[in-house]
């Protein structure tokens, strides 16, 4: 599986531990920044280029870190066809896939150390929607909220 990641100068610190688990996890890492510190930079740029590769299909899910992750799972989360929310405990990293169909996992950098974000992407990455119809039912009525822009 291709996965974006993306980091604010907030989530910088966690970025490489988060983009490491990812390949240790047998997944392919896009890299959407930042590239470099950079103490000016704003969240929504890197939650927006992750948002664009799920989007395009490029990536099937994607990792935004910004310094608490709130900022940027609503910046993620503002794109059409993204499924984005800040975990940091592992039942909902995982559950957060196979029942709600998540394709994107915020973290904050601030919050949390390498090893618990290096559990929250096992769970994330290794996880599958469950298509019981149930699920599926909700994710439906999801995504009737999405078009509906209500
Ligand atoms: C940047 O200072 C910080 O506000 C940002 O990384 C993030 O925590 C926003 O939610």
């Amino acid at each position: 599986m291709n996965i974006a990641v993306g980091a604010d100068h907030g989530g910088y610190s966690l970025k490489d531990a988060v983009m490491d688990e990812v390949k240790k996890q047998g997944h392919t890492v896009i890299d959407c920044g930042a590239k470099l510190y950079d103490a000016t930079d704003d969240y929504p740029d890197f939650a927006r280029a992750v948002g664009l590769k799920v989007q395009s299909g490029e990536a099937e899910r994607g990792i935004v870190v910004c310094g608490s992750g709130v900022g940027a799972a609503i910046a993620a989360t503002k794109m059409v066809g993204v499924r984005a929310c800040l975990c940091h405990d592992t039942y909902s990293a995982r559950q957060g896939v196979e029942h709600d169909n998540m394709n994107v996992l915020a973290l904050g950098a601030r919050i949390i150390g390498d090893e618990l974000a290096r559990e929250l992407v096992r769970a994330f990455v290794n996880a599958k929607f469950n298509t019981d119809p149930r699920f599926q039912r909700r994710l439906d009525k999801v995504l009737k909220i999405e078009k509906d822009k209500s």
